[in-house]
């Protein structure tokens, strides 16, 4: 009996000091990790929604919105610049808009915006960040 129990916990390091490091560790990488996200949302027909964005990185220089779940320029709603103002794109609808908070505005939402959508930030020294989210519009 005693030599079942006797190695747990031997060693050079304790294995639960082990665990407790590997645990301090994420959790003081996780500030530097929150993965930038567009908040899932649902909504009905002929609504007025705004997609809001989570982890936003500090020191943001633009926005640019996207339908689909990539960056392809062939889907961009609009771009927000710090510098060039707001441009809409070629997916422009004439509904869309982007806060100065990085949030996008869709106006009188059809059942046809339901999708993914991505957003770009872009950040001092060329760094850019991505995130993904989904809005659900159901009929009356
Ligand atoms: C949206 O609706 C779906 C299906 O009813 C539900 O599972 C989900 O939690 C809802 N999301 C939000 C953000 O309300
Ligand atoms: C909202 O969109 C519908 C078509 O999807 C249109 O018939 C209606 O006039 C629009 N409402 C407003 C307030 O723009």
């Amino acid at each position: 009996m005693e030599s079942l129990s006797a190695p747990v916990g031997r060693g050079p390091v304790p294995w639960n000091w082990l665990l407790l490091a590997v645990s301090l560790l994420n959790f003081w990488s996780l500030p530097t990790t929150a993965q930038l996200a567009i908040v899932s949302t649902n909504a009905t027909e002929g609504q007025d929604v705004i997609l809001r964005i989570r982890n936003k990185p500090p020191n943001v220089r633009g926005f640019m919105w996207y339908r689909g779940e990539e960056a392809n320029y062939k889907h961009n709603i609009a771009r927000l610049g710090m510098l060039q103002g707001h441009r809409p794109g070629p997916e422009h609808s004439g509904r869309e808009q982007i806060n100065f908070d990085g949030s996008l505005l869709i106006k009188n939402v059809t059942v046809k915006d339901t999708g993914i959508y991505t957003i770009v930030v872009y950040l001092p020294d060329s760094k850019k960040e991505i995130g993904f989210g989904r809005l659900n519009v159901y009929g009356e």
